[in-house]
């Protein structure tokens, strides 16, 4: 089964949890990648890598030395980054949880969570583990939809983004990507 169906099928299974249908671009990857900061980073931390869009990219830019961890929740799409990236260490796990699958302090964390589908608990949950978990010069890069991230729902992940972080920033809009996509990076 290609990487893209079997993406599809889990989010057939669990779209509160998949939250997107389709797998991001490489334009996306790519974008995410060199805001988070990637090719300087000493230890990089993804979540939520789905099939690998952005794993990948990661696994180029990251220097000689520079650690790498990958947690999803999805044991069935953790098993496919993990043989699709053998050398890659990958993760069936779960963001709540975070502190318990790294050791140190990651610099660059690359979120592929489908933010919107949470809930406001699930979310504050998340980037308390987040902000905890990074070092003090750590960079935080997650993607948003276009369009939908003025609706209730965008401007509330927003407002607490803005209660996490002290510096927010947000990318042009990346219109090669399904739905176009904009990366918001963050520091703590
Ligand atoms: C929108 S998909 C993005 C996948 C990929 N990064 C991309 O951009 O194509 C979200 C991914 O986050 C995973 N996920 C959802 N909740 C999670 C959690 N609490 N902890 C870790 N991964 C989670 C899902 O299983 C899914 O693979």
């Amino acid at each position: 089964m290609s990487l893209t169906l079997r993406f599809i099928r889990e989010f057939l299974r669990s779209p509160g949890s998949v939250g997107a249908i389709w797998p991001s671009s490489p334009a996306l990857a790519r974008t995410i990648v060199h805001v988070a900061n990637v090719a300087d980073a000493r230890y990089v931390l993804e979540i939520g890598p789905g099939n690998g869009a952005f794993t990948g990219e990661i696994l180029d830019r990251l220097r000689a030395g520079a650690k790498f961890v990958a947690v999803e929740k999805s044991p069935d799409l953790a098993r496919t980054v993990a043989k699709r990236f053998p050398a890659a260490r990958i993760v069936a796990g779960c963001a709540t949880d975070l502190a318990a699958h790294l050791d140190g302090a990651p610099d660059s964390v690359v979120s592929g969570l489908p933010w919107a589908v949470f809930g406001a608990s699930l979310q504050d949950a998340i980037l308390g583990q987040i902000t905890s978990a990074m070092s003090q010069d750590g960079t935080f890069a997650t993607f948003a939809y276009f369009g939908p991230h003025r609706l209730k729902a965008g401007r509330a992940f927003r407002s607490k983004l803005d209660a996490h972080f002290r510096d927010i920033r947000r990318t042009p809009v990346v219109v090669s990507n399904f739905p176009p996509a904009f990366v918001y990076f963050c520091r703590r």
